[in-house]
């Protein structure tokens, strides 16, 4: 272990899908981290899922059953944020809402010591108003994890007009030490990651409404022609339609023009309730019917 890793010491808020993904990867890399929620049911399914997750990653070869074991060990959790008091970095990873986030930041800025890193692992809401909660916005950062974060490379590191050179520097430092690649984006609507996919997707979008190929042909197009792992609207179908719509309203208001205007089949297909994956159908039925 690094002296720098035995140095942190990680609190992660929210431990839904992205905090418990983000605490195992921390853990894994040898750091104490203490897991935050509202309820001891949510915290003791997190922790669940961690063992089962790691198992997986033991039966698989890619980490020994004593490293798994140590990492378990390294997870504490709380329904209190007491051990932010002691805390350098605090991860958020909350509900996607931007007066929660606003009243935790607030709050944090609080309790935790004045040098640790206040990190938000939002999708898309802006970082500077998120940072404004607090007073001391230069050490307020995004720091976007992708699902599964296990198995995700990228981390979005966003930076606003007054996040300071120190937390750009840490944050990097951080992802690298959780086996990620990071990249460094200016706070604006969508980042780089959900604009430029979402601008794919919806103009996917729009070459079927076109009848300009099936959505197979569509995905395939980029799957086999561009070496994308998956087209543009399989990805849509996994990351859920609504999602999608939400964020290319999002844009469509924030950015302007008609880049991001959603397309009449996004609008139809959610108001329909076929979100994709997560409903049975979507671009495709889930699970496919064919192949
Ligand atoms: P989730 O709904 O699975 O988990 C959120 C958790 O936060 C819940 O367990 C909830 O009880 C807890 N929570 C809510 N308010 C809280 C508070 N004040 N204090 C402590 N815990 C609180 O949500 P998910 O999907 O994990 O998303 C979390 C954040 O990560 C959101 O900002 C989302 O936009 C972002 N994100 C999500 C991705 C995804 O694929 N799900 C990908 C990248 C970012």
């Amino acid at each position: 272990m690094s002296q720098d890793v035995a140095l942190e010491r990680l609190v992660v808020v929210g431990a839904g899908t992205m905090g418990r993904g983000i605490a195992q990867a921390a853990a894994v890399a040898g750091i104490p981290t203490s897991l935050v929620d509202l309820s001891d049911h949510t915290l003791a399914d997190a922790l669940a899922h961690i063992e089962r997750t790691l198992a997986g990653a033991v039966a698989r070869s890619k980490l020994t059953a004593e490293a798994a074991r140590e990492a378990h060990a390294r997870i504490d959790a709380a329904t209190h944020l007491a051990d932010a008091s002691r805390a350098t970095v605090v991860i958020e990873a909350i509900v996607e809402n931007l007066d929660a986030k606003r009243d935790l930041f607030s709050r944090l800025d609080a309790v935790s010591p004045p040098e640790a890193l206040l990190a938000t692992n939002t999708s898309s809401l802006s970082i500077a108003a998120i940072a404004a909660a607090t007073r001391s916005s230069h050490r307020v950062i995004g720091m976007h994890f992708f699902n599964p974060v296990h198995i995700m490379k990228l981390v979005e590191v966003v930076t606003h007009p007054a996040t300071g050179q120190d937390a750009i520097d840490r944050t990097t430092a951080l992802a690298r030490r959780l086996g990620k690649q990071p990249i460094v984006v200016r706070d604006s609507p969508g980042f780089a990651s959900s604009r430029l996919g979402l601008t794919l997707g919806l103009e996917a979008m729009r070459m079927l409404e076109e009848g300009v190929a099936t959505a197979e042909d569509i995905d395939t197009a980029m799957e086999l022609g561009y070496g994308h792992p998956m087209g543009p609207l399989r990805v849509s179908d996994i990351v859920g339609l609504d999602v999608r719509l939400n964020i290319a309203s999002y844009l469509h208001r924030t950015l302007g023009g008609t880049r991001f205007e959603p397309p009449t089949v996004l609008k139809k297909k959610v108001a329909a309730g076929e979100l994709g994956k997560k409903s049975g159908r979507g671009f495709y039925e889930w699970p496919p019917t064919s192949s």
